[in-house]
């Protein structure tokens, strides 16, 4: 019989994602259930507690208003479902920009209560001071950079970014400003092919990309758009399954069995013991 220590299962971590830099691709997901982050598990280095889990789950229509506690409730359920790829955790919008002392305080709490191995903030040089500050103290930070959801509200809405000199500039400005301030990945968002390029040959570590082109170190997807989920899909998913279809197909079968009295049958009812 084998020891318990002979079964564990060694995780990712922060420093094997990042020595990954210009080696084989960086497969990441986003995971927010338990279940789902054990389908994942196998397949993937990082599962991504992202905060679109307020728009994917519970119906927001932006990221805005995800708090702690919901990012925390998730990244517990992931951890229960992932062995092997390593969990990040994002810090919802609040958290993490206001001061330095504020962002530790979040992420201790997110990993202490959840046992996640990093977390992710929206990047830039406004919170780069931030950034330092965890790593300094033992936190593993992912920065994200381009088409930041949780600056809709002063960008003007999820459009794809860097498309002018002057955007392009700064994104560039972000993502070197996570890198310089610790950050071991960062996640570039909605920007242009060369721009991707840009900032995967300007910066040491991992960029992963999600619709940003193949000019990243890894590729990240929300899991549930991938999967077709939605009715709608950005430009930028490729749809590997009809997982919104089989349901439909599915629910509309269970009811057509229920209200012609075809479910349950004899095969899912109990019978009692003889005599
Ligand atoms: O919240 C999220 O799911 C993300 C990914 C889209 C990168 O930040």
């Amino acid at each position: 019989m084998s020891s318990h220590r002979e079964q564990a299962v060694r995780r990712l971590t922060a420093p094997d994602i990042a020595a990954r830099k210009g080696q084989t691709p960086i497969v990441c997901l986003t995971a927010y259930t338990a279940p789902m982050a054990e389908l994942l598990d196998e397949h993937c280095d990082l599962l991504l507690v992202g905060d679109s889990v307020g728009m994917v789950i519970h119906g927001l229509p932006n990221t805005v208003g995800v708090t702690l506690e919901m990012m925390i409730l998730h990244g517990q359920a992931v951890m229960r479902g992932a062995r092997r790829a390593m969990v990040v955790v994002d810090m919802p919008f609040g958290s993490y920009e206001g001061s330095a002392e504020t962002a530790y305080a979040n992420a201790t709490r997110i990993m202490k209560e959840t046992g996640c191995s990093a977390v992710k903030v929206e990047a830039g040089p406004a919170v780069a001071e931030n950034i330092e500050y965890l790593v300094k103290r033992g936190i593993p930070v992912m920065g994200h950079v381009g088409l930041r959801p949780q600056a809709i509200m002063v960008d003007g809405g999820f459009r794809a970014k860097g498309k002018t000199n002057h955007e392009r500039v700064r994104i560039l400005e972000d993502a070197r400003a996570a890198a310089e301030a610790g950050a071991f990945a960062v996640v570039v968002e909605g920007v242009a092919e060369g721009l991707a390029r840009e900032i995967t040959e300007t910066i040491e570590v991992p960029t992963i990309g999600i619709g940003a082109s193949a000019g990243c170190d890894g590729q990240i997807l929300v899991t549930d758009d991938m999967l077709g989920l939605f009715d709608w899909t950005p430009k930028f998913v490729r749809r590997y399954g009809d997982i919104r279809g089989q349901i439909a197909q599915s629910i509309a079968a269970y009811a057509d069995d229920v209200r012609n009295r075809r479910f349950p049958g004899p095969a899912e009812i109990y019978f009692a013991k003889a005599g």
